[in-house]
């Protein structure tokens, strides 16, 4: 099947990495070439650290690659099956690029957005086909987590959600199906941990490596809520905190004050080379 992949950042290009790696022609579109091939390079690296891992042969790396495109144009995604956004959290920029998509793609192209928190309701409303778009929210690293929670929009309907419910299940994923509320399920729980984490440190509970143990050694997470946030972004974090917080106008969401403090330092974690931990910058 011809999927295409819209923004080429980290789960752009993991999404992108997965449906290649299991059989679809994918065409991978940004605004930017220079973008698209900072992405390649990626999917290059990981496919090659699978490769090491002996999880992958070379061979099927460089079948993977081969069925991998890149685009500049939304146009490109025409005749697409499916067609998955992931691009960063602002509504004015998804809705441009669903409007776009609607009326470049034929009826038969179902529309998905990776948002892990904008209303998949919200963004089906600006096309003129809200029954083929959902949610298809993959969790990163995405090559790694089996987890695709799928979102039903107020008018996704039950073919659409069937449809992409197989195609999850064809890329080994585990499709969860969630409905439409605010941070769906993965976020509005995770969200909460992170929050408190953050507010455990600022009371002075404890120090930040023993709140990471705490939840690593205790609960069994890969990792503790404060090196996942870095991880995500605290930025990220944060503006789920606040979707929560506006969504559900509940005080048990607010975001804790350090979380704001940190975004306003520009320590936004991994990606800035500062966030709870010290990152070497690449
Ligand atoms: N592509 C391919 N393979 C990758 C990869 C990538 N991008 N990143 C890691 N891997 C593979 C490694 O090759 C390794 O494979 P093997 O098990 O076969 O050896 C495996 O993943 C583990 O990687 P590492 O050994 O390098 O490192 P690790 O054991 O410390 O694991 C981790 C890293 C997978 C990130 C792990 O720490 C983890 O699971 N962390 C939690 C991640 C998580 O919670 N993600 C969800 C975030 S929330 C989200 O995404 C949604 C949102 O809306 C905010």
């Amino acid at each position: 099947m011809k999927m295409s992949v819209i923004g080429g950042g980290t789960m752009g290009n993991g999404i992108a990495h997965v449906f290649a790696q299991n059989g679809h022609d994918v065409t991978l579109i940004d605004v930017k070439a220079e973008y698209t091939a900072k992405a390649l390079k990626t999917i290059e690296g990981n496919l090659a650290r699978q490769v090491k891992k002996e999880t992958l042969t070379e061979a099927d790396m460089k079948a993977t690659l081969a069925r991998l495109s890149t685009a500049t144009d939304l146009a490109a995604a025409k005749g697409s099956a499916l067609v998955v956004e992931a691009v960063f959290e602002s509504f004015p920029v998804k809705k441009e690029i669903f409007s776009t998509l609607d009326a470049a793609c034929g009826p038969e192209t179902i529309l998905a957005s990776n948002t892990s928190s904008i209303s998949v309701t919200k963004i089906a409303a600006t096309t003129k086909r809200a029954d083929r778009v959902i949610g298809m929210h993959f969790m990163n690293p995405v090559p790694v987590m089996k987890l695709v929670e799928v979102i039903c929009g107020q008018a996704t309907s039950p073919e659409t959600l069937a449809c992409v419910t197989q195609i999850s299940k064809d890329l080994g994923k585990v499709p969860v199906t969630v409905q439409d509320y605010p941070g769906f399920i993965s976020n509005r729980v995770l969200m909460p941990m992170i929050n408190e984490a953050v507010y455990c440190l600022m009371e002075g509970v404890a120090e930040r490596d023993a709140i990471d143990s705490v939840m690593k050694l205790g609960m069994a997470h890969p990792m503790g809520p404060l090196a996942l946030a870095d991880f995500i972004g605290l930025d990220i974090c944060l503006d789920i905190m606040n979707v929560l917080h506006d969504g559900f106008g509940d005080s048990k969401y607010r975001p804790c004050p350090l979380l704001r403090r940190m975004v306003e330092a520009g320590y936004l974690g991994r990606k800035s080379g500062r966030g709870f931990y010290e990152y070497e910058q690449k």
